[in-house]
């Protein structure tokens, strides 16, 4: 199926749910922001970890493009740890709340945020070779119906010796029942999903995994399920090379109602590693 990437109806009903999404989070637990009200990060511990890897240095001085940035919580984290961060979500609320949380933390001028589809996001934010880091994190690709093309804006934005750094649920975790399987969290999921599909699911499912109570009147979302190695031959045919490739176990959310906490807000396996959750990569764009 060939789609228009800069409209159409998957535009719009992903950006209608993402946009009723955002106060919901704003107001959830799960985005608890005091951390960042008081100068900290919330990264999560893969993404803080793999960060303190590429940057041993710390992040001043540099620049950041956060790609699907929601309401800048990773964004402002990224501030508040030194670097100067251009975040781009296409849904306005978000961009509303993570630019007044920018001015409410007095970093405004460190932190510019950009409502922009990611396809559109070369026209918008015309500045090629410009930027230290990509980073984009946790429920991104999914949404993205092309991931050849979104690799190439990423190679499009980084300086020479910029990296790209990624973290996501790992495509095989994808394939399960994320609304629970009967017996609920005592037993393993079910399968659901095909692992690679020519077709996006389109989906009906009007809950949100940070505030289960909640019913989405816009709950139509259309998602890709990206194999890992077309988002690995995607990043490698857009010119960059793969330096870290990990999988793990672990995530920040809860992914099937099977999965328990871990600790400092990550999920896993009740038992055995079944197979891995997340998986996290780091690709440079190589010096001309
Ligand atoms: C699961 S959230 C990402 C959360 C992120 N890890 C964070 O910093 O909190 C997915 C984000 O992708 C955005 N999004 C989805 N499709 C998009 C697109 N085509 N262009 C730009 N943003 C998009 C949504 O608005 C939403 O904020």
């Amino acid at each position: 199926m060939s789609v228009d990437l800069r409209s159409g109806d998957w535009l719009d009903d992903n950006r209608a749910n993402w946009d009723e999404r955002v106060p919901v989070h704003v107001a959830s637990e799960f985005y608890d922001r005091a951390v960042l009200r008081s100068g900290g990060s919330q990264l999560d511990p893969i993404a803080r970890a793999g960060i303190e890897r590429l940057f041993p240095e710390g992040l001043e001085g540099k620049r950041v493009l956060h790609l699907q940035c929601h309401f800048g919580s990773d964004s402002l984290s990224l501030v508040n740890l030194g670097a100067t961060v251009v975040g781009i979500d296409f849904s306005e609320p978000a961009i509303d709340e993570a630019r007044r949380t920018a001015a409410e933390l007095g970093v405004a001028d460190r932190a510019r945020f950009i409502q922009a589809n990611v396809y559109d996001a070369r026209h918008l934010l015309p500045e090629p070779e410009s930027f230290d880091l990509v980073f984009t994190t946790w429920g991104t690709i999914g949404w993205l119906p092309d991931v050849a093309e979104w690799a190439r804006i990423v190679a499009w934005f980084l300086k020479p010796g910029g990296h790209l750094y990624f973290a996501d649920g790992h495509p095989t975790a994808w394939i399960f029942d994320d609304q629970g399987a009967a017996g609920g969290e005592a037993s393993l999921p079910s399968v659901k999903y095909p692992y690679a599909a020519s077709e996006p699911d389109v989906l009906d499912d009007p809950s949100d995994y940070a505030d289960t109570e909640t019913v989405l009147e816009h709950a139509r979302t259309w998602e890709w399920t990206h194999p890992l190695s077309e988002t690995m031959r995607a990043i490698r045919d857009a010119g960059l090379v793969i330096e870290e490739f990990e999988e793990h176990f672990r995530l920040p959310w809860r992914i099937f109602p099977a999965a328990v906490p871990l600790g400092e807000g990550m999920f896993g396996w009740p038992d055995a590693k079944w197979i891995p959750l997340a998986v996290e990569l780091v690709a440079v764009h190589p010096e001309h």
